[in-house]
């Protein structure tokens, strides 16, 4: 893979050398850029933030200070997570009895628009619809689906939202 020069990476990121970065995407302090990672145009990737092995980003993708994309993860384009939330790759973890490598990791899908507030944590395995609305310090454990606000610990559905983020009911 080639690394496309017109995207900015600060200097105390790493970016590891067989990734595919778009045009303008801005990469900022002390984060880092696994192998194989596909990440599209103009994206905002914060402070601290971890992009894991193989995953792919779409374009206008905004990821905020403190988040860790591991491998498993798709964001689709215009997605936004917010600061300090939280995906998850292994639902049921133990040091003892390691899953390591591709094979153990469940997928989570995140499309198209959809927001993610500030410090939700995703319970891996689950699809977020478009444009969907998952309020901060939410813990989604199941599919949300598009056009969808969801609160809570478990994440509760209470209410629609438009393009916007707008509530409509
Ligand atoms: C707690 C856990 C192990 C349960 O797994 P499970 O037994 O397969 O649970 P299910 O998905 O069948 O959910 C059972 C119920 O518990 C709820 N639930 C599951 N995980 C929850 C969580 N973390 N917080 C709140 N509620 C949770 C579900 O909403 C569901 O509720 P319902 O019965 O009202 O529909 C798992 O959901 C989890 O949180 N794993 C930790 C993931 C993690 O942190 N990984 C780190 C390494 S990447």
């Amino acid at each position: 893979m080639k690394i496309n020069n017109k995207y900015f990476a600060h200097e105390s990121s790493y970016v590891d050398s067989d990734v595919s970065i778009g045009d303008n995407t801005k990469i900022w302090h002390f984060s880092h850029v696994q192998s194989g990672a596909i990440i599209g145009e103009n994206c905002s990737i914060g402070q601290n933030v971890n992009i894991g092995n193989n995953v792919k980003i779409g374009n206008y993708v905004k990821i905020q200070n403190n988040v860790s994309i591991y491998e498993g993860v798709e964001l689709e384009d215009y997605v936004f997570c917010g600061p300090s939330m939280v995906f998850t790759n292994i639902k049921v973890p133990r040091s003892e009895f390691p899953q390591k490598g591709s094979k153990h990791y469940t997928k989570t899908l995140v499309k198209r628009s959809a927001s993610i507030g500030a410090n939700a944590t995703i319970v891996c395995g689950v699809t977020i619809g478009e444009y969907a609305m998952i309020g901060s310090s939410t813990v989604v454990t199941k599919d949300v689906p598009a056009y969808t606000l969801i609160v809570g610990n478990p994440g509760r559905i209470v209410g629609k939202v438009d393009k916007k983020g707008n509530k409509t009911k």
